[in-house]
């Protein structure tokens, strides 16, 4: 996907999307697969979670998580053409459901998901029109619709300097952890890290990360894992108190933010 600065607003259009569909009719995963991302999503949500995937498209890393072991995932997109689609191809997967839903006005009970799981769909919206409006509705939706203690898990292009700010909340702060990946295929991924992606990245106050990441830097996947404050549903992970020596070497590093 494309930066938002100067780019064309078709991202957040439900007729663009529609069209796409239309006319591409196999599947893909934007950004990473399952494979890449599976110790993180592992780690912040037990099998056994209640989990949304928003903007799912017609990607497979539902499909994917059933198959490791995820017993029910409500997926929506505000794409009818792509629900059609998904419904047809997993009618033999009850596990997998699918439904037509714009995610800033969500058909759903308050509380009624452990986890929420959202590639790209953030990103989409901040490509259209109104986006800081659309991305505050998508941000306090996810909210209500999140139990307590519950994830919301974004992953995105966008560094924290571009996401941050429009995570807060008007309610109660959440706790944030960040992790960031290498984009598959880019000279990142091939030199490979000595350290894993489940382990949180330091952010400065200033929204940076230290000297061992640039931002805007196109090799790089940012993980926004945020905590719903107020119950104690998620497991966290077990290393979330280290922080990478390399990573932070100035004192003004946190490891956790809460906007
Ligand atoms: C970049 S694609 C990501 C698809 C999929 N999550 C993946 O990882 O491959 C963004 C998706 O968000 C959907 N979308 C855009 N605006 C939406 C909205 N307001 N509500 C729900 N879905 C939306 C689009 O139809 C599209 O399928």
């Amino acid at each position: 996907m494309t930066k938002e600065k100067g780019q064309p607003q078709a991202y957040g259009d439900e007729s663009y999307w529609d069209n796409r569909y239309s006319q591409d009719v196999g599947s893909f995963d934007w950004y990473q697969r399952y494979g890449g991302l599976a110790p993180l999503i592992n780690m912040y949500m037990p099998k056994t979670n209640n989990l949304l995937m928003v903007g799912c498209g017609n990607a497979v890393i539902s499909e994917d998580m059933v198959n490791d072991g995820y017993q029910t995932i409500m997926n929506i997109d505000i794409s009818q053409v792509v629900i059609d689609a998904m419904i047809e191809k997993y009618k033999d997967m009850p596990q997998l459901q699918y439904q037509r839903m714009d995610v800033r006005s969500l058909g759903f009970k308050d509380g009624e998901f452990d986890s929420i799981l959202d590639k790209g769909m953030f990103d989409s919206l901040m490509c259209g029109s109104s986006a800081p409006t659309s991305a505050a509705s998508m941000i306090k939706e996810v909210r209500r619709v999140l139990k307590p203690g519950g994830v919301y898990m974004l992953i995105t292009y966008g560094d924290p300097r571009v996401r941050i700010p429009h995570l807060k909340s008007e309610e109660a702060p959440w706790e944030i952890k960040l992790h960031v990946l290498p984009r598959p295929g880019s000279k990142r991924a091939h030199e490979g890290t000595s350290r894993p992606i489940t382990e949180p990245v330091s952010l400065g106050e200033d929204l940076t990360l230290g000297p061992t990441f640039k931002l805007e830097d196109p090799d790089l996947h940012y993980v926004y894992v945020c905590i719903k404050r107020g119950g104690n549903a998620v497991k966290r992970p077990s290393g979330d108190a280290k922080v990478d020596i390399k990573l932070c070497a100035k004192s003004q590093l946190i490891s956790n933010y809460e906007v």
